[in-house]
């Protein structure tokens, strides 16, 4: 996607203040069960716990309206090796205008110039396709097929891996704008 996009939100670090509109956002589909083991207020105010960890590897990015935080794009470093785990979520009633695309690429950008990663990697479900079209949008390069590898209401899946390196192409996709504070 490279046109404008639908009341254009920014991007800010996750906060702990952000606990109530995560657990909304989990309760928001049922196919958000995967991304967490969010149902509660205390389950959820863990889950931002664990991902604002000082010493932890987690980078959580808040996609937010305002200051409601909506969706999030996160990168799980593994700074040994300067590479990242990009992952990303979208509350239900928020999706399909490309908010998580233009997020998606915004962060991925950031983390292989000022975040210091040399490679980005991902994995969706193939039968996730909204997933692969953020991904694509977001500069990634299909890499393979992980055959079968969830087991998911009785049925195996495949995974399919995606990555970007520093020295692939930037996407087009338009950037969000980062929230002053
Ligand atoms: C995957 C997810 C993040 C997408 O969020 P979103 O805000 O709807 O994404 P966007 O609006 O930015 O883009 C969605 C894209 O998928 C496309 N899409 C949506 N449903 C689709 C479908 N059934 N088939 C094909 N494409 C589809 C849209 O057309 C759009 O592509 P486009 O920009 O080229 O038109 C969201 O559905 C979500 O949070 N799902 C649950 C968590 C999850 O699966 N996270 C990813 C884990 S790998």
């Amino acid at each position: 996607m490279t046109g404008s996009i639908l009341n254009s939100p920014e991007l800010r670090p996750l906060r702990q203040s952000d606990t109530p509109a995560v657990l909304a956002a989990f309760l928001s589909n049922p196919d958000m069960r995967r991304q967490g083991d969010v149902s509660s207020p205390e389950t959820a105010a863990a889950y931002v716990t664990h991902l604002l960890h000082s010493d932890g590897p987690h980078r959580a990015f808040a996609v937010v309206t305002g200051d409601e935080l909506v969706g999030l794009v996160a990168v799980t470093m593994d700074a040994k090796n300067r590479n990242g785990w990009f992952w990303y979520w979208m509350r239900e009633g928020s999706r399909g205008r490309g908010w998580t695309t233009c997020a998606a690429a915004t962060i991925a950008n950031w983390a292989l110039t000022a975040g210091r990663l040399e490679r980005l990697a991902l994995g969706h479900r193939a039968n996730n396709p909204a997933s692969e079209s953020v991904a694509r949008a977001a500069g990634f390069i299909h890499e393979g097929t992980e055959r079968e590898k969830f087991l998911v209401d009785g049925q195996r899946i495949d995974v399919l891996t995606y990555s970007r390196l520093r020295s692939d192409a930037v996407p087009t996709t338009t950037e969000l704008a980062w929230q002053h504070v």
